[in-house]
């Protein structure tokens, strides 16, 4: 499984604090996921991570 942040992101950091191995916020100040396969071990804080961003922005891909 992977994910992905799309534009609706409005950097409000909680994915980064949620799920840090997954999820960080990048340059521009939006958050950027790990482009590769989620860790078995992180899949739980990612989910958390998609289901509480208060925007939606996180997908599964
Ligand atoms: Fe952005 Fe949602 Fe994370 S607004 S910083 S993707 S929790």
């Amino acid at each position: 499984m992977k994910y992905v942040v799309n534009d609706g992101c409005i950097g409000c950091g909680l994915c980064a604090s949620t799920c840090p191995e997954v999820f960080s916020i990048g340059d521009e100040g939006v958050a950027v996921a790990i482009q590769t396969e989620v860790p078995e071990e992180a899949l739980k804080c990612a989910a958390e991570a998609k289901d509480g961003c208060p925007v939606g922005a996180i997908e599964e891909v």
